[in-house]
């Protein structure tokens, strides 16, 4: 039996959005008790010889295993995990989000968002539908993506297919958080906007969140750019602002994100993100020169190092990888992985830690990184230096 009313009222929502044919997805995450590395949950409505069903998707930490349910089946699954295995649940319909969040005593809150353009897909073949639709997109228009009539042009193919990745990626991530308050989002080294762009129109024109986006951007006649199309879109809650990430202060970060910015502003972004103790930090590392600059020649393992291709891949990942260790130092729970297809760029690592209360031990996580620095003759360490100064 479910041991608080909202997780009665949540599944009785299911079943009639089910019974409807409104219900367009579920995902079950924030794990509390589950068992055998399950992470997370994600459930589907599928047509399976003319009967309706629902397909669980669960993923745990190094496999997927897919099941298929009757709506009262999945039903007694669900009351069995909300509030024991599970305390998060975000359940979109074709017009309305419900997000329950229970806490670890059983008390559980359910919170209701209305959106505009969730579509159903009953079949088991997924069909391209993006997220960011290119008809009648001004933004994408006066960014170059697309022509006045919605069609993306030959050359920007790779680009909007990066954008729509990046949102749905985005939105997977956007499930793992409380988004009961006003977000405050800041993108560091917004660059063109592209993705800024996407991502504040999926979240309040498409997800209706309450959100502030602020782009960060050291070049001038970007922001101007930005702003201007902002304005021309109505995009009240987006504004670029000309600083560099170093002189941005903000009393107020929920989520930080930090797409290419070059070298040590992704440091930076990151230590801006830890500091203002934001919920998500997201980053996309490119050209890691310090790193690189600041490794000997003479360590162990010279072998692999002498070689100019393998000395930058190896500055990639020890710098990534002691970035990770010290997000996790400062209580972060990450995650590194590959965001799109590596035909279109090398630089396609996403790196994301989201804040937990989890106590990790400090000494030991210092003892990797230092182990990684005395291996690879590592001087220095950005991200490192400015946490130590700080
Ligand atoms: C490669 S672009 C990426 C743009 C965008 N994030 C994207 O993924 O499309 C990196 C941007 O970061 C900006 N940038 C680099 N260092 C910065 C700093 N310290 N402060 C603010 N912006 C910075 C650059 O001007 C450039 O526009």
């Amino acid at each position: 039996m479910p041991k608080h009313p909202q997780i009665q009222e949540f599944l009785n929502l299911l079943k009639d959005l089910f019974q409807k044919e409104n219900f367009t997805k579920l995902s079950l995450s924030k794990v509390f008790k589950a068992k055998n590395d399950l992470n997370n949950i994600f459930i589907v409505p599928v047509k399976l010889r003319s009967e309706q069903k629902l397909s669980f998707t669960y993923r745990y930490k190094t496999k997927d295993q897919v099941k298929n349910y009757s709506i009262d089946e999945a039903l007694e699954i669900l009351k069995e995990l909300l509030g024991e295995s599970f305390l998060q649940a975000l359940l979109i319909s074709t017009d309305t989000e419900y997000q329950l969040l229970v806490n670890k005593k059983g008390k559980a809150k359910l919170i209701t968002n209305k959106t505009q353009t969730h579509q159903k897909s009953l079949s088991h073949n997924k069909e391209k539908n993006y997220l960011i639709k290119s008809e009648n997109n001004i933004y994408l228009q006066k960014l170059g993506i697309c022509d006045a009539s919605g069609r993306v042009k030959d050359k920007q193919q790779d680009k909007y297919r990066q954008i729509n990745r990046y949102v749905e990626l985005m939105s997977h991530w956007f499930e793992k958080i409380d988004r009961s308050k006003k977000l405050q989002i800041v993108d560091m080294g917004s660059g063109k906007g592209y993705l800024t762009f996407a991502l504040y129109d999926y979240l309040h024109n498409q997800l209706n969140l309450d959100v502030s986006v602020t782009g960060v951007e050291l070049r001038e006649n970007l922001v101007t750019l930005c702003n201007d199309i902002g304005k021309e879109c109505g995009f009240k809650d987006l504004q670029f602002i000309t600083k560099d990430i170093n002189d941005f202060t903000s009393e107020e970060i929920d989520i930080i994100i930090a797409l290419h910015a070059c070298d040590t502003a992704t440091d930076l972004a990151i230590y801006k993100g830890i500091k203002a103790d934001a919920q998500l930090i997201i980053c996309a590392p490119c050209c890691h020169k310090q790193v690189r600059k600041d490794m000997g020649s003479k360590s162990d393992f010279r072998a692999i190092t002498k070689h100019g291709i393998f000395e930058e891949r190896q500055a990639e990942m020890l710098t990534d990888a002691i970035r990770s260790l010290l997000m996790e130092r400062e209580g972060y729970k990450t995650k590194a992985f590959e965001f799109i297809s590596n035909e279109h760029t090398r630089k396609n690592v996403m790196l994301v830690g989201r804040k937990t209360d989890a106590n990790k031990n400090k000494a030991e996580i210092n003892g990797e990184i230092k182990h990684l620095k005395t291996s690879f003759e590592i001087q220095r360490q950005e991200l490192e230096d400015l946490l130590n100064q700080s």
